[in-house]
């Protein structure tokens, strides 16, 4: 079917192909290519034939220098344009350049242009091209470069684009494409920029033969589905290799031998995989690497002293969560031009020279858990763009000095869990700390009273140390989040917001410690309520203005506080997209602050959001708290896994977006909403057809959770509301198997939490709390009684009678079932007996022992036996 509309499609572009291909003027041509294109912003209005303006000179159009000058190429990026991408641009016969990029094309790849014979370069990037790369393909003889990237392009790379021989650059990037990559890559012996990377449905092996390819320079493979070992000859042949991203596959096995020295690198990143071994050695010999990346793989090993200082040029070293250990190369500490340090969670060990303030770059440090020793490095005072400095559960030691928070922009720093000792110094350079954790440590002393001077200081944790004196009152100025300073020796009384105020304080372990709210009520406070006087009087007039003006600038901190608040929110999202949305976080979480962009009610777990993407397309997204119940990648993972799901009846699910306690899950749009939503509207009107139409579509998609997908998948939370229609109320899931999501015990708490208000719940589930196949069907049933009677579940009046009830009262009272049926289906004969035979279906569904229930590949075939 799929293969004769191809055809049939192809036949008739290569027909039109010939229909042009008489001598026509370039000026036609091009008028012919405008004709199918939309143009939103009028960009080709210069494109006339009723204007003198030479055709070469049009916006858009480049010609060969000499007369007779003749179209070369057209560059039409970033337009806005739509429409159809016409063949007729063939028939300019010297045209080498198409660009049509950034715009929003919306059809399959074009193959006629395959035809064109002079084309070299063809960029169709950041469309939304869609469908298969055709065998065609291999008639892009000339081709040199290929960019379809951030496209939606699906299915196999076909083993023809092995004739692509002059190719020199192919981005296949951000697209959905599948399967492995073919071998036929070794052919593009002309290669110099390969980009697969961001093809999440991907399962391939790196190809063999990319050591062969002398000429690549840039290998971007990253969060694709690579897996198996690096070819054992990677690095043997690829002398210009600039830029190798390899990062977040599924690698193992260890890096080859980098024995030939590689005089372009400059970037390097292999992480988030799952490779072993010790540090690549050589890899300095490279002396213009910019940006190494290892983390999150299973090194281990030493990081060699000597290959780390010719990397003169380095600007991230990124080590963190391996097994490396042994000494951290001193000079690493003192590159300049290193920005990023990381090396958490190794056992490396050494001290932190103070000619670290040679790395004037520096701008991010973060060595936690690790054995490093030694003092806190004067140097660190002199840096002026560091921004966070992060060392917690190390062996550092003595007093820090009083620069240590000297940065202008110093926002986190954490050295909890070392051995610092003497007193915390004064702050006030560092205006723009956000976080100061000192925990466990040995720090003895006052409270620094500066510390109320830092205007966005929001997590202070001082616990677990020697610190003795009161809380300085002045803290109340500051909007905490977290104040921590259990287990010291503080004494003295506790301001009281302090107390009150703050989602998190900790105050125990500090029996000294007085207050409204604490254990131990303070002595003073009814001596100072004795003695009234004149002076007292003038002091309170004095104190009144005073506080006036203080809670005015306190309002203006506040606001200033806020707004950072709101932006730290954002920085700690982190997106999947699993189709190349043009989105970002920031775009998401914006749309979805505005309340206007609200969607009906999600149910259990959160709303269901419409978001316009700048694109224009609209997207439906559904938050859920996580509460932080399953590891980011566990959740990554289980998303991928429902993510994969491509059935007309499952919604698909583009992407997801998280943070520690809620995820946006982002559906595909649909744009006739709920089915909740339509039969809960007073106007609920619709053909029996119809209705039948949805209810086989639902029982289809549940039919493929159940039995065809694999793994195999309950729904556990269908309703009406979590049926979306598309345009042709073909419906489609959403909300299936958030158990997988957000873990068993979170779903369970949410779904006891309405429980007993949900009449879509199976009634055993109230006491089994077994997730069972039977329990779906009776969800199902229950909505095709709501199809058949057009009553919503639960109505809003009688909240105790629901559907079920309703009907089986009805039947059992009434001289028939025909009484339930929804009167505003007008029915003639084929109609009403199909809704009797429904009917039946829809009560064995529901009947109250799960045994009796079919499976919905039953009631499915019931259904289509209507
Ligand atoms: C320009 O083209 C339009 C149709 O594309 C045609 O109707 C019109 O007559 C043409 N004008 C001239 C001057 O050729
Ligand atoms: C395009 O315009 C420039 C000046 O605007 C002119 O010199 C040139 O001849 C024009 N090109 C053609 C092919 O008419
Ligand atoms: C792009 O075109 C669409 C319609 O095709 C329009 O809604 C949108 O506003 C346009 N965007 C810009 C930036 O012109
Ligand atoms: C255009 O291409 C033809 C062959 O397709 C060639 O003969 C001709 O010289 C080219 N013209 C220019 C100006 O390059
Ligand atoms: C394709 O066009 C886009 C947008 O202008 C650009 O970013 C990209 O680099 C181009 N691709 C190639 C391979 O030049
Ligand atoms: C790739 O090259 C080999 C020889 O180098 C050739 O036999 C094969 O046909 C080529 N593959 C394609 C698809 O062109
Ligand atoms: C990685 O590979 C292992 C087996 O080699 C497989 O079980 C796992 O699903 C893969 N993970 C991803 C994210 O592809
Ligand atoms: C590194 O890990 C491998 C296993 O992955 C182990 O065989 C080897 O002994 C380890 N080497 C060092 C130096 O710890
Ligand atoms: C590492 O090299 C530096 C400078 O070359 C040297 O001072 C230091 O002692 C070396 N460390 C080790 C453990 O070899
Ligand atoms: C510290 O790092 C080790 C691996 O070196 C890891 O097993 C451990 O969980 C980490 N501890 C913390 C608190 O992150
Ligand atoms: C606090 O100081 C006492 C001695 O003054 C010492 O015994 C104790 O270990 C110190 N506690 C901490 C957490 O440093």
């Amino acid at each position: 079917m799929a293969n004769t509309y191809k055809d049939t499609l192809f036949l008739s572009l290569i027909f039109s192909f010939f229909l042009f291909n008489s001598a026509v003027s370039e000026t036609e041509i091009l008028l012919q290519f405008k004709n199918s294109i939309e143009d939103p912003m009028n960009i080709l209005s210069s494109w006339s034939n009723e204007t003198t303006i030479h055709h070469c000179n049009w916006t858009g159009i480049s010609c060969t220098n000499e007369a007779p000058f003749v179209v070369s190429s057209l560059t039409l990026q970033s337009l806005n344009l739509s429409g159809k991408i016409s063949a007729s641009i063939c028939n300019l016969p010297n045209i080498t350049h198409v660009n049509l990029a950034d715009n929003v094309f919306n059809q399959p790849i074009p193959l006629l242009i395959s035809q064109c014979s002079s084309l070299e370069t063809l960029n169709l990037s950041n469309n939304l091209i869609w469908g298969t790369i055709p065998e065609q393909i291999s008639q892009f003889k000339l081709m040199k470069v290929l960019d379809l990237g951030r496209n939606h392009i699906q299915g196999k790379i076909p083993e023809s684009i092995g004739s692509l021989k002059q190719i020199e650059v192919l981005n296949l990037g951000s697209n959905l494409i599948s399967g492995s990559v073919p071998l036929v890559f070794g052919n593009f012996t002309e290669l110099v920029i390969l980009d697969l990377s961001h093809n999440p449905f991907l399962v391939s092996e790196i190809p063999l033969t990319i050591g062969e390819m002398g000429k690549l320079e840039q290998i971007l493979l990253q969060s694709s589905g690579f897996y198996g070992e690096l070819p054992e000859n990677f690095f043997e042949g690829l002398k210009g290799l600039s830029i190798l991203d390899l990062s977040q596959n599924n690698l193992t096995g260890v890096i080859p031998k980098i024995e030939s020295f590689l005089p372009n690198l400059v970037s390097f990143d292999v992480s988030q995989n799952k490779l072993s071994g010790s540090f690549p050695n050589g890899i300095c010999e490279a002396k213009g690497l910019v940006s190494l990346s290892l983390h999150n793989n299973f090194f281990n090993g030493t990081i060699p002293n000597d290959s780390t200082n010719k990397c003169a040029n380095l600007e991230r070293f990124e080590v963190q969560n391996n097994g490396f250990n042994g000494n951290f190369p001193s000079l690493l500490w003192s590159l300049p031009r290193v920005k990023l340090i990381r090396a958490e969670n190794n056992r490396l060990n050494g001290e932190i020279p103070d000619s670290i303030s040679e790395a004037t770059q520096l701008e991010q440090v973060q060595i936690d858990n690790n054995s490093f020793t030694g003092k806190f490095p004067q140097g660190i005072g002199k840096l002026k763009n560091l921004y966070r400095f992060s060392a917690s559960l190390n062996g550092l030691y003595a007093e820090l000095p009083p620069n240590f928070c000297d940065s202008p922009v110093m926002s986190i720093i954490n050295l909890s869990h070392n051995y610092f000792s003497g007193k915390i110094p004064e702050v006030k350079k560092c205006r723009k700390l956000v976080s100061l954790a000192l925990a466990d440590n040995n720090f003895v002393g006052e409270i620094p009273e500066s510390l109320s001077d830092l205007p966005v200081l929001t997590y202070l944790d001082l616990s677990h140390n020697n610190l003795t004196g009161s809380i300085p009152l002045e803290l109340e100025k500051l909007k905490l989040a977290l104040f921590n300073v259990s287990f010291n020796k503080l004494s003295g009384r506790v301001p009281s917001s302090l107390v009150f105020g703050l989602p998190a304080s900790f105050l125990q372990g500090n029996p000294d410690l007085c207050g409204s709210g604490l254990p131990r009520p303070c002595l003073e406070d009814n001596k100072s309520m004795n003695k009234p006087s004149g002076f007292a009087k003038l002091t309170f007039a004095l104190v009144f203005v005073a506080l006036a003006f203080a809670m005015l600038v306190f309002a203006f901190g506040f606001y200033l506080i806020r707004s950072h608040k709101k932006k730290m929110e954002l920085g700690s999202w982190r997106s999947v997209f699993f189709y190349p949305l043009r989105v970002t976080e920031h775009d998401l979480i914006m749309a979805m602050d505005d309340e206007k962009t609200f969607k009906g009610n999600g149910g259990n777990f959160g709303r269901v959001y419409i978001v316009k993407l700048p694109s224009g397309e609209l997207v439906a997204v559904k938050k859920i708290l996580t509460l932080a119940s399953q590891s980011s990648k566990a959740l990554k993972n289980e998303v991928k896994t429902l993510a994969k799901i491509r059935h007309k009846n499952i919604a698909k699910i583009l992407g997801f977006c998280y943070c520690d306690e809620s995820m946006f899950l982002i559906y595909e749009y649909l744009p006739k909403g709920s089915l909740g939503d339509l039969i809960g509207a007073p106007e609920f009107d619709m053909p029996w057809s119809v209705r039948l139409k949805i209810a086989i579509g639902i029982a289809r998609g549940l039919a493929y959770l159940h039995k065809d997908y694999v793994p195999r998948l309950l729904h556990r939370n269908l309703k009406s509301n979590n049926v979306l229609l598309d345009d042709d109320f073909q419906p489609k899931l959403v909300d299936f198997a958030l158990d997988r999501i957000i873990g068993e015990n979170v779903f369970q708490s949410r779904v006891t939490l309405e429980s007993s208000s949900s009449c879509y719940l199976a009634p055993e589930y109230g006491y089994t709390k077994k997730a069972t196949e039977q329990n779906d069907t009776y969800s199902f049933g229950v909505i095709l009684l709501e199809l058949l009677t057009g009553r919503r579940a639960q109505q809003q009046n009688e909240p105790s009678v629901d559907v079920v009830k309703w009907v089986r009262r009805k039947i059992n009272i009434t001289n028939g079932p025909l009484e339930v049926l929804d009167p505003k289906v007008s029915s003639p004969p084929p109609s009403k007996e199909q809704m009797l035979g429904a009917l039946q279906v829809a009560l064995c569904c529901t009947s109250v022992s799960q045994q009796k229930r079919p499976s919905m590949s039953q009631v499915l075939h019931s259904l289509e036996l209507l």
